[in-house]
């Protein structure tokens, strides 16, 4: 995938098509962006409202307003640096760490507001876990790595519960099988690719109502990621999930709505398959036909 950043809206936009749209970006309208499609649902998991993001003086995200249903996987997808990862890190408030960072505007999960100054973080990111782009296990067994945010959080009382939430984790990751008889084995001896999912079994150690991933397959193999992409769709049974995937193909797979990014702005959010197959706003159709990104 391409890494430049998309500096002018797309071209070309024939004059009968962008009278035919809404919302095409100009310079005049540039602050007033209007998101279209649905990025509402009526069964809010999270909401966010009027999101603003700066680093410094530099705006990375404009008035962005989008709901994640709960139950759903939305797909969040646009050329590189149009602020997928920064809008995605502020759902569990992961913006907070850097110092140049300023982020506002609303984000309840449920009805709770999330930067409420009584708001905890540690417990916020239990319940909207976090799953990298680069599998991240610490140096620790298979089986620490799974039990650490348990113990962090006093989940279990006894060893044996312990032991529960371990293997409860490892199954619906889809990994028991290939590690059971090794757990004691450090997570950073595995594959990339059960390493991946060594990292979404702690996060789902924790039961989180949601799950973020950022560009999770990013670093594997088809194989691997057919089996991350398989879990993915079991997940939702149980979990929200948010997911930015360079893969329009992963996208089309997992996803149930996809939200379309560009320069900042949330352009386009549509039920997926329409998305894929006929977008509202040009500049979505410019993104998944490859005239740019
Ligand atoms: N820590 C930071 N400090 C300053 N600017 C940042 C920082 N992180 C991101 N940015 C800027 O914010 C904008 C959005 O970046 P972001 O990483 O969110 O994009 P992205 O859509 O996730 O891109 P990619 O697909 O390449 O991961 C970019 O212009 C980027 O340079
Ligand atoms: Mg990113």
């Amino acid at each position: 995938m391409n890494d430049s950043v998309i500096k002018e809206p797309a071209t070309p936009l024939s004059a009968e098509k962008s009278k035919a749209k809404t919302n095409v970006i100009t310079e005049e309208n540039n602050d007033a962006y209007t998101t279209v499609g649905q990025a509402f649902s009526e069964k809010a998991k999270m909401s966010m409202r009027d999101v603003d993001v700066f680093y410094g003086e530099k705006q990375a995200i404009y008035d962005v307003n989008l709901d994640i249903g709960t139950n759903e996987v939305v797909a969040m997808i646009g050329p590189s640096g149009c602020g997928k990862s920064t809008f995605l890190r502020c759902l569990n408030r992961m913006n907070d760490t850097i110092d140049t960072c300023k982020v506002t505007g609303k984000f309840l999960l449920e009805d709770q507001d999330i930067n409420d100054k009584k708001m905890d973080v540690v417990p916020l990111r239990a319940r909207v876990g976090m799953v990298f782009q680069k599998p991240n296990p610490f140096p620790k067994s298979i089986y620490d790595n799974v039990a650490y945010g348990a113990r962090i959080h006093g989940l279990a009382d006894r060893k044996s519960d312990l032991d529960d939430i371990v293997e409860t984790s490892l199954q619906k990751a889809g990994l028991w099988n290939e590690v059971k008889d090794r757990l004691q084995q450090p997570g950073t001896s595995l594959s990339g690719g059960q390493q991946q999912r060594l990292c979404i079994a702690r996060t789902i150690a924790v039961s989180p109502e949601v799950i973020l991933m950022d560009e999770p397959c990013s670093a594997l193999d088809p194989i691997a990621t057919a089996r991350i992409e398989e879990l993915i769709d079991e997940l939702s049974q149980n979990y929200t999930i948010a997911i930015v995937t360079h893969s329009m193909q992963q996208a089309a797979r997992v996803s149930h709505r996809t939200a379309y990014f560009h320069l900042g702005k949330l352009i386009e959010v549509n039920e997926t398959e329409k998305v894929f197959t006929n977008p509202d706003h040009d500049l979505t159709e410019a993104y998944i036909t490859g005239r740019f990104g």
